[in-house]
């Protein structure tokens, strides 16, 4: 974990709308060689004068000083963001946090399960796995969104289709009127009965909004999966990022530091989650 409060300028080199509100932003540092991240960590990405906010990597590791967030527009941080044009600048520390866990998911089924922005932070250890696909088993991916204009990547999810041994599959919580559609109506559990891998040897990793991940949760442990290899990226209000200033805590847990990625059976129990 890298333990700095020092903030970095990164020039923002691309930005791809991806919906009405959610864009993914392409960033460059200027200086700090050697920044490097790992899938489910994040940033605090900050507006001088503006606020900071925590925002995943949603690009794949590997490329130096080099990586994306995509980022949905709710609050003063995030709507300042989204004025933003190519050229600009946003501050950056980190990388902070414990991500998804890549030593445990070798040699391993992965099922991903992601609601709405969820998939966000999921993404970069999706392009991990893919581009070393000998090392893991299949990977099935269940991705729920609002409506099929809220998906996110979506000129990607076709080709994702194409991976190596995965099965995607999307569904919607509503579809408008005059919106073509040919997959799944549902909350995202209801394509639990099509998942193609059994529990013994999957492990899974779940992100959405906190009520989606206690149902994914329940109905999974109901189909045999255990605690310890269900993971889970807990979304809290944050300030210093590195366990300092206790904005985050839960029990005896800092989400900044000790997570945001954990496993259901570090957090079970613990007040103030749905899960
Ligand atoms: C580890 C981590 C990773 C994340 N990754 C991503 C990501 O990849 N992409 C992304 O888009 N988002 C991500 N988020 C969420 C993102 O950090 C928040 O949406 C962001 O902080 C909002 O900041 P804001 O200033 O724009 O919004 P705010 O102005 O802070 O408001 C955001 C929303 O929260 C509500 N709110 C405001 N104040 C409070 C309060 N005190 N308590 C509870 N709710 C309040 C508002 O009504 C509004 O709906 C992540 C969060 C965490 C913790
Ligand atoms: S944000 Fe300060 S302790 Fe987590």
């Amino acid at each position: 974990m890298n333990n700095t409060l020092r903030p970095f300028m990164a020039r923002i080199t691309f930005i791809k709308k991806e919906t009405y509100d959610t864009s993914t932003y392409g960033l460059q540092l200027k200086e700090n060689p050697g920044f490097s991240f790992l899938p489910g960590q994040f940033n605090m990405v900050g507006i001088p004068e503006v606020g900071e906010a925590p925002i995943s990597f949603s690009s794949e590791p590997g490329e130096k000083n080099k990586f994306q967030h995509t980022i949905r527009a709710v609050g003063r941080v995030t709507q300042a963001m989204a004025q933003l044009k190519e050229g600009d600048g946003l501050q950056i520390r980190g990388p902070y946090g414990r991500g998804w866990p890549l030593k445990e998911a070798r040699g391993k089924n992965i099922l991903v399960v992601a609601g709405g922005i969820g998939l966000a932070p999921l993404r970069g250890f999706l392009l991990y796995i893919w581009k070393n696909h000998n090392d893991f088993g299949k990977v099935v991916i269940l991705y729920g969104a609002r409506t099929p204009d809220d998906l996110l990547f979506k000129e990607e999810l076709p080709l994702w289709r194409k991976k190596p041994n995965t099965q995607l599959l999307l569904t919607v919580d509503e579809i408008p009127p005059r919106t073509r559609w040919k997959e799944n109506q549902g909350v995202v559990t209801t394509l639990f009965d099509r998942v193609g891998v059994s529990p013994d040897n999957t492990l899974a990793l779940i992100c959405g909004p906190e009520i989606m991940m206690r149902f994914v949760v329940v109905g999974l442990l109901q189909r045999g999966y255990v605690g310890s290899r269900l993971y889970l990226s807990l979304e809290r209000r944050m300030k210093c990022g590195i366990g300092q200033c206790g904005h985050c805590q839960i029990g005896p847990q800092y989400v900044c530091r000790d997570g945001p990625v954990f496993s259901y059976r570090e957090i079970r129990g613990l007040p103030d989650t749905l899960i």
